[in-house]
C-alpha cells in the first residue's frame, strides 16, 4: 500500500485521499476550518497549509520540495506515494499564527457568553496557535445579529468566512438559501430577502459552523456544552435508523446531534429528528398509574394497577371474548418481546397487532455528493415497525392496525401501547375501543387516558435502552440517556413485571434508577436521579440479556444475537483543569 509521511509519521492511504484526510484518519492533528469531509474543498481558510516534499523520478527518486518549497493546503493536496508533508515546519507554524491573528482581528472577544464556547475550534486553535495579546489597535468591524430561519440565528461578527454553511445549502440540501454578500471585510453570510433557511436539513449548518456564528435558537443560552453528556441513540421518530447523540445533563435533554455513520445518515440528521424530543419533558406526560373504580379514575400503585390489568385480561378470556395486544412501532424489539410474552402468559390466545405506522408523503432525497449517495428523509414516522413485526411474528402472528380496528369491539380487553411524540389517536380508534376494557400503556395524556380501565405510564426513547430495526432491516441498539421521568417505566419493564405477577411471583421495591446505566454524575454536579422514590418491579429490564433470551427461545429471533449493531460509547474527555470542591 502506498504511504505518505505526515509530521514524521508514515501513513498508508488509498488513492484519491487528500493529505488532511489521511492525517485525520491516523489521528494526526492538522488545524482546519473550511475543510469538512461532507463538503467540497475550496481551500479557503488557509490554516491547514504545510510544506511538502516528493520523490523526483528524474533525480533517482530523491526528495525535493514541491512547488519550490511554497506552502500548500493539505485539504486539496492529494497524497502520493513517498510524499513527505510537514505541518509542524517553521514556515507552516508561522502561517498558522498569521491566519489566527487575521481571523481574530474582527472576532469579538465574547467567549464567555457564546454558546459555542467549549466546542469552538477558533477558541481551541487560538490557545494552540494564537498570540497571547492582540496587536490590532483599530476598531473591530461589528456585524448585526440576524434571524436566518425558524431555528437559526446568525451572530455575523463571529463569522470567519469558512463558507461551510453556504456549501451545505448548495451541495447537500441543494436549497441554496445562503450566500456570501459583499467583498473583503464587508463580506457577510446572508439569506436572500424573504427566503429564510427552513429546509428539512437546515440546522446541520449550525453543527458545521466551526465558530459561534450560526446558533441554534432552541439551544441558545440553555446550557454550557461542557456540562453535557452524550449518549448514543438511534432516530426515534422515523424509520431511517439514523445515528444520533442524545445530549443531556442532570436528567434533562438539551439537544440531539448527528452521530456519523457512513452507511446510514453520513454526517447529517433532519430537523425533525433534531427537535422531535420536546415531548420527553412535556407537562402532558402521564406521571403515575391510574385505574377505574366504579367508573371513576383513581390513582393506583403500580402493583394494584398491574393486578387490575391481569384480572381484566383473565375476565375477557373467561368470557370467551378474548384479549388483544397492540404493540406500537415506537417500542423497542425487547419491549415487544416482554409485552407479547406477558399477554400470551395471561391468555395464550391473545391476538397480537402492530400499532399504527404514520406515513407522511414520500421519502425525500437530498444530493449529498461527497457521500456518493443521497441523504434520505424517511416518510415513515416510526422507528421500529419492522422490529416489532419480527418479534410478534415469532410469537405466532402479527396483524396490521386496520385489522385491529375492524375487530376491536369484539375483544373483552385490549392492551394498547403508544409512545408517539405527538397526538396519535384518531376518532376511529377511540370509537373502536369504546366498548372494550382498555389497558393503556402510553407516555402522554390523550382522549383515551381518561377513558381507559387501567393506565400505565411508559418511558420515552431517552429513558430506556433497546433495539430498533430500520426500514432496511438494520438492527441497531440505543442506550438510556436520562432516568425515567416521574413514575414512568420502560414498556419492557412493564412486560417483565406482568410476567412475574401473572406467574404468581411478587415485585420488589427499587429506586427507579437502580441498575440503570445512567452515567450522569461528574465531580461538582448534582446527581440526576431521585433515589427517594421507590417503585415495585420484577427483574431489571436489561436489553442485552433479553436479546439473548429472545434468541434462545425463538429460532426466528436468533438475529438478535448475531446481527445487532451495538451503539458505540464515547470515551469521557478528561478535563485538564483541576476540579475543586466549593
Ligand atoms: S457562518 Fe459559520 S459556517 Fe458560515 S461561513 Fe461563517 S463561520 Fe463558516
Ligand atoms: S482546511 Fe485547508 S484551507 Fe481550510
Amino acid at each position: 500500500m502506498p504511504t505518505v509521511t505526515i509530521n514524521g509519521i508514515e501513513c498508508e492511504f488509498t488513492k484519491g485521499e487528500m493529505v488532511i484526510e489521511v492525517a485525520n484518519r491516523h489521528g494526526i492533528h492538522i488545524p482546519q476550518y473550511c475543510y469538512h469531509p461532507g463538503l467540497s474543498r475550496p481551500a479557503q481558510c488557509r490554516i491547514c497549509l504545510g510544506t511538502f516534499e516528493a520523490p523526483n523520478p528524474r533525480n533517482d527518486n530523491k526528495l525535493e520540495p514541491m512547488m519550490g518549497g511554497k506552502l500548500l493546503p493539505t485539504c486539496t493536496t492529494e497524497a502520493a506515494d513517498g510524499m513527505v508533508a510537514t505541518i509542524e515546519s517553521e514556515k507552516a507554524i508561522a502561517n498558522q499564527k498569521a491566519v489566527m491573528e487575521f481571523l481574530l482581528i474582527n472576532h469579538p472577544l465574547d467567549c464567555a457568553v457564546c454558546d459555542q464556547a467549549g466546542e469552538c475550534t477558533l477558541q481551541d486553535f487560538s490557545y494552540k496557535y494564537g498570540r497571547g495579546h492582540s496587536r490590532f489597535t483599530d476598531t473591530k468591524v461589528v456585524g448585526p445579529k440576524k434571524n436566518l430561519g425558524d431555528h437559526i440565528y446568525m451572530y455575523s461578527d463571529r463569522c470567519i468566512m469558512c463558507t461551510r454553511c453556504v456549501r451545505f445549502t448548495e451541495e447537500v440540501s441543494a436549497t441554496k438559501e445562503l450566500m456570501i454578500d459583499s467583498r473583503g471585510d464587508k463580506s457577510t453570510i446572508d439569506i436572500f430577502p424573504g427566503e429564510p433557511i427552513n429546509n428539512e436539513l437546515a440546522s446541520n449548518v449550525v453543527d458545521l459552523c466551526p465558530v459561534g456564528s450560526l446558533l441554534d435558537k432552541d439551544f441558545l443560552f440553555a446550557q454550557r456544552v461542557w456540562f453535557l453528556k452524550r449518549t448514543a441513540g438511534i432516530d426515534p421518530f422515523t424509520s431511517s435508523g439514523d445515528n444520533i447523540w442524545v445530549e443531556h445533563n442532570q436528567g434533562r435533554l438539551y439537544r440531539i446531534k448527528p452521530r456519523v455513520n457512513m452507511e446510514l445518515n453520513t454526517w447529517w440528521i433532519t430537523d425533525e429528528v433534531r427537535y422531535g424530543w420536546k415531548f420527553v419533558h412535556s407537562d402532558d406526560r402521564l406521571t403515575a398509574p391510574t385505574r377505574k373504580e366504579h367508573g371513576v379514575t383513581v390513582d393506583a400503585t403500580w402493583t394494584r394497577a398491574y393486578r387490575q390489568a391481569i384480572e381484566t385480561i383473565r375476565a375477557a378470556k373467561d368470557s370467551g371474548a378474548g384479549a388483544a395486544l397492540v404493540v406500537s412501532p415506537n417500542l423497542a424489539c425487547e419491549e415487544a418481546y416482554t409485552l407479547a410474552k406477558a399477554a400470551r402468559m395471561i391468555d395464550a390466545n391473545t391476538k397480537l397487532f402492530l400499532g399504527p405506522v404514520p406515513v407522511d408523503g414520500q421519502d425525500t432525497e437530498f444530493p449529498n455528493p461527497q457521500a456518493g449517495k443521497p441523504f434520505i428523509m424517511r416518510a415513515e414516522k416510526a422507528p421500529n415497525a419492522r422490529g416489532v413485526r419480527r418479534v410478534l411474528e415469532a410469537h405466532g402472528g402479527c396483524e396490521d392496525f386496520d385489522a385491529f380496528l375492524a375487530q376491536a369491539g369484539d375483544f373483552g380487553a385490549v392492551v394498547l401501547t403508544g409512545n408517539y411524540p405527538s397526538p396519535w389517536m384518531t376518532d376511529a380508534l377511540v370509537d373502536a375501543v369504546a366498548s372494550t376494557k382498555l389497558i393503556l400503556i402510553d407516555t402522554m395524556r390523550s382522549p383515551l387516558s381518561d377513558k381507559a380501565h387501567v393506565v400505565l405510564p411508559g418511558s420515552t426513547f431517552a429513558e430506556k435502552a433497546g433495539t430498533f430495526e430500520n426500514r432496511d432491516g438494520i438492527l441497531q441498539t440505543f442506550e438510556q440517556a436520562i432516568p425515567n421521568q416521574h413514575e414512568s417505566k420502560p414498556e419492557g419493564q412493564i412486560g417483565l413485571d406482568l410476567i412475574e405477577l401473572a406467574g404468581g411471583g411478587t415485585l420488589e421495591e427499587h429506586a427507579p434508577g437502580f441498575g440503570a446505566q445512567v452515567v450522569d454524575e461528574q465531580p461538582g454536579q448534582v446527581p440526576a436521579s431521585d433515589d427517594s422514590i421507590l417503585l415495585p418491579r420484577a427483574e431489571f429490564y436489561d436489553p442485552p440479556a433479553l436479546r439473548q433470551r429472545m434468541a434462545d427461545e425463538h429460532t426466528d429471533l436468533a438475529v438478535f444475537t448475531t446481527e445487532v449493531r451495538t451503539a458505540g460509547t464515547e470515551e469521557p474527555v478528561e478535563s485538564d483543569m483541576e476540579m475543586v470542591e466549593l
